[in-house]
């Protein structure tokens, strides 16, 4: 039956479970009755703590008030086949326990569903969105740098998440960089690349190294007074629609773009918002007040997308600028009923917590730091080898990638995004603690049970047994494994709400220890 719920509580379930409780003691809120994930596994699954702070105005002590609780959940269809009768400890607390027959009947829904497209039996959102992530948005002509690891990696993966919960997600750039140094480069072109100013031409130009053309630009701008004013006066030009200029623009856009591809891999008192400058010229504010008009407001058939939600995936520097944004955009009635949200992250810093730079001070190019992962990790793999000189071979240089690159990703999002970061090769490619070396070892350690035990050779992606008729759960780290396993989709879905994925990391941490936990012998 596709509609049965097949592992945890569902939202329908737990929505249910909460709203027989607030039925036997009103007056409350829903947030009094909150049932969350149980704090220690002596206390069950779940635990209600509601009981306590409601007593008073139900006119009952915490323990009747409980009882009254326990009773309200008993009452729902279908509780006991899922749930332990509910256990009332201490001064009121409502402990909840799955049966084990439950247990064991998800663990194998699971199991049936982790092949190639499968969702290990994960329910999908029963309220579908379109979501804008707007995330990475480097700036044009300029080449990306750590300032946009965090946004890219945090960007992605929430796109992914939500992509995986059933949502329409449209990931987006904001290419909202139109300041004076436009104008500059654009003048620059004019002289140095005229063909980058004809539409039938431009994008076609080679402009080299856009650091080196963009350097040469504004040694232009410093040195030179008559070409300043004309680079001030060619960003007006720009954003008045000039076809020479535009056509220079999209010449620009399309060198960029060729370098971002390089980095993809697989996979108080009032302060005003300015919209506008004297000398006509707009800016970052205006850009992003244009852009929300097109998320939200406009309908597809004018170019509009009509999103429920938009993320903004940035560093918390620019959380002002987005508050004023999302205020100036409801009170201009560019917004009703869709969510505009920050999703901001604190700094990249160096090992010693200053900025993270180049040993001469300068900023760190995105790929610099893949490569450095990248080469650490193969260096590693290389001093395993029986014969540490060699050259590693391609499916080892392979894997360098893969962990490298793992490594970079992983140690940004198992950290809370909202806190400053320290960069540290030495930490995050490190096989101990929660790093990607550590996740990935259980991965091939479980490919490789798998695989033992069922016979695949170790050639191919393993291909998980397609169904068992039953799990048994003999052992306690069995036990404690499963319960583990079947909070998936309660994970995904706190993930879904506030954005934070390492709360995903966590759990993928602690289901991977919990698996080491377990004795495995293949008969
Ligand atoms: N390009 C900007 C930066 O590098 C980020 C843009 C974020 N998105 C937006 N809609 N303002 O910091």
């Amino acid at each position: 039956d596709d509609n049965e719920q097949p592992s945890s509580m569902s939202p329908e379930e737990r929505e249910a479970i909460i709203s027989a409780a607030a039925t036997n003691a009103k007056p409350f809120s829903i947030m009094d009755t909150m049932v969350t994930p149980a704090t220690k596994p002596e206390f069950g699954d779940y635990q209600c703590n509601a009981a306590m702070s409601l007593a008073k105005s139900a006119g009952l002590n915490p323990r009747e008030c409980a009882t009254k609780i326990v009773e309200g959940l008993k009452s729902i269809p279908g509780f006991d086949d899922i749930m332990e009768d509910p256990e009332i400890a201490g001064p009121g607390f409502i402990n909840l326990k799955f049966k084990d027959g439950y247990l064991a009947e998800a663990a194998r829904k699971m199991a049936a569903d982790a092949n190639e497209g499968g969702r290990l039996a994960v329910p999908k959102t029963g309220h579908k969105q379109k979501i804008i992530v707007d995330f990475s948005s480097p700036n044009i002509a300029k080449e990306m740098h750590v300032g946009h690891l965090r946004s890219t990696i945090i960007g992605d993966t929430l796109s992914n998440l939500l992509e995986f919960a059933g949502h329409d997600v449209l990931r987006l750039n904001h290419v909202g960089d139109w300041g004076t140094q436009f104008g500059m480069l654009v003048e620059h072109l004019r002289d140095e690349f005229p063909e980058a100013l004809n539409k039938e031409t431009s994008k076609n130009v080679d402009l080299g190294d856009l650091v080196m053309l963009y350097k040469a630009a504004k040694k232009r701008f410093d040195a030179d007074e008559d070409f300043k004013v004309r680079a001030r006066e060619g960003v007006v030009k720009l954003q008045a629609g000039d076809k020479e200029a535009l056509a220079a623009w999209e010449s620009l856009c399309a060198a960029s773009r060729v370098e971002y591809q390089k980095y993809t891999n697989r996979d108080g008192s009032p302060l005003p918002m300015l919209i506008r400058k004297s000398d006509g010229g707009f800016n970052y504010a205006t850009t992003d007040l244009a852009a929300i008009r097109h998320r939200v407001q406009l309908d597809p058939s004018d170019g509009g997308e009509k999103a429920d939600r938009v993320l903004y995936v940035t560093d918390a520097g620019q959380s002002q600028h987005f508050e004023m944004v999302f205020a100036a955009a409801k009170k201009a009635g560019f917004v009703t009923d869709s969510s505009l949200e920050h999703v901001p992250f604190g700094l990249v810093q160096g090992e010693d917590g200053k900025k993270f730079a180049t040993r001469s001070g300068d900023t760190v190019k995105l790929k610099d730091l893949l490569d450095e992962a990248i080469r650490i990790a193969g260096e590693d793999i290389k001093s395993r080898q029986d014969n540490p000189d060699d050259d590693l071979p391609e499916t080892l240089l392979d894997v360098a990638k893969t962990v490298g690159i793992g490594a970079v990703k992983y140690a940004d999002l198992s950290m809370n995004r909202e806190s400053n970061y320290k960069f540290s090769y030495g930490r995050m490619l490190s096989l101990n603690g929660n790093t990607a070396p550590y996740m990935l070892y259980a991965y091939a350690r479980i490919c490789g049970i798998v695989r033992k035990a069922t016979g695949q050779s170790e050639d191919a992606k393993v291909e998980w047994p397609e169904a068992c008729s039953e799990i048994i759960i003999s052992h306690d780290a069995e036990k404690q494994l499963v319960r583990n396993l079947v909070k998936l989709p309660d994970i995904l879905s706190e993930v879904e709400t506030d954005l934070y994925p390492n709360r995903l990391c966590d759990y993928l941490f602690e289901t991977s220890q919990k698996f080491n936990q377990v004795s495995y012998r293949v008969i």
